[in-house]
């Protein structure tokens, strides 16, 4: 079969390529799946471009964590997948998964079944941004009625953040370049401000819980009040901690994504009640694995950049 891999470090166009290896076994507690599609993150060019572990996050010069297509074959203990099922992962983050291949190996723990609404590109492209969605309002303890401040509401983790904030009850702020603002209130922002209109921003009064999403960008002034929950997935100075501190937030809490195969059923199940939906900005074959990353770095991206690894897959 077909599989991604780096050859060290660099930039796409020189690094990478497919090779041709065996298509794996499930062991047990595992099944294997023929790959429909695959979403990228920033993660995964900043892996390549090091090509070494990125803190906790576990490199393999074969890349892809999420994963969506069919099941081929369980392994031993399996009892919740059968082959055919069309399920979706985010696969075993932060250890290396090697999902960007014809056939991937995924936990069975980590699967869920795909709304019936999506594509499985759209399913490919979801599981690392849902779930880091998921868990950041999780954090927070998002409640109903509660005012919710998404900085970067268009990128991957931001429309879902949008969405599954909403789905929550809570009435949700975002901060998006203008170009994408229609976009943003169509995934169910109450408002949506460009994030470099500072006068727009100072007038964000106090929220109940704000998620960071983009790097290097402190919440506007009046949205932090007594309490007001920071819950970010990108690094945060010290210098910008003890601001927020000062200002009366709650301490800050840095989260790192982990695979969870019960929390993407429940994200799912949002979805098949029509609650969510994922914007694809573009679409890649797998050959053009290099473009798809070049595309993800400019750091431009509506919605999710996709790897279509096998369109037969449905
Ligand atoms: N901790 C974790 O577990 C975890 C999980 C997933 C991702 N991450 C990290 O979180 C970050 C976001 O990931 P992602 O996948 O959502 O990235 P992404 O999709 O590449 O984000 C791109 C979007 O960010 C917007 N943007 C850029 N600067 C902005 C600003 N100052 N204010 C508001 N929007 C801005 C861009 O809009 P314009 O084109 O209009 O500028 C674009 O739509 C990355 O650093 C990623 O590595 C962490």
């Amino acid at each position: 079969m077909r599989s991604a891999k780096y050859f060290g470090a660099g930039a796409a166009s020189e690094v990478i390529s497919l090779i041709d290896v065996p298509v794996p076994a499930p062991g047990p507690g595992q099944v294997l799946i023929r790959v429909g599609a695959v979403g990228l993150n920033p993660v995964d060019v900043k892996i390549r471009a090091a090509a070494e572990d990125f803190g906790v996050i576990e490199y393999s010069d074969r890349p892809g964590w999420d994963v969506a297509g069919v099941v081929t074959e369980v392994g031993a203990g399996v009892s919740s997948w059968r082959p055919g099922d069309r399920v979706f992962a985010l696969a075993g983050f932060p250890v290396a998964a090697q999902t960007l291949a014809d056939y991937a190996v995924v936990g069975a723990a980590d699967l869920a079944s795909v709304p019936s609404d999506w594509s499985i590109a759209q399913a490919g492209a979801a599981p690392v941004v849902a779930l880091t969605a998921w868990q950041a309002l999780e954090a927070a303890r998002v409640e109903p009625g509660q005012r919710v401040l998404v900085l970067g509401g268009a990128g991957g983790v931001g429309h879902l953040t949008v969405q599954l904030a909403k789905a929550r009850g809570a009435e949700v702020i975002a901060t998006a370049g203008p170009a994408k603002h229609e976009l943003v209130r169509s995934w169910g922002a109450d408002l949506v401000v460009d994030y470099r209109d500072e006068a727009a921003l100072e007038e964000i009064s106090r929220v109940d819980a704000v998620i960071v999403t983009v790097s290097d960008v402190t919440p506007p002034r009046q949205s932090i009040g007594d309490g007001t929950a920071v819950i970010t997935i990108t690094a945060l100075s010290e210098e910008q901690r003890t601001l927020l501190a000062d200002w009366g937030a709650a301490p800050v809490e840095r989260i790192l994504v982990h695979a969870d195969g019960t929390q993407l059923a429940e994200i799912a199940d949002i979805a098949d009640d029509g609650g969510l939906t994922v914007h694809l900005d573009s679409e890649f074959p797998l050959e053009r694995l290099a473009d798809a990353q070049e595309r993800v770095e400019t750091g431009r991206v509506t919605g999710k950049v996709v790897v279509v690894v096998d369109s037969a897959v449905r």
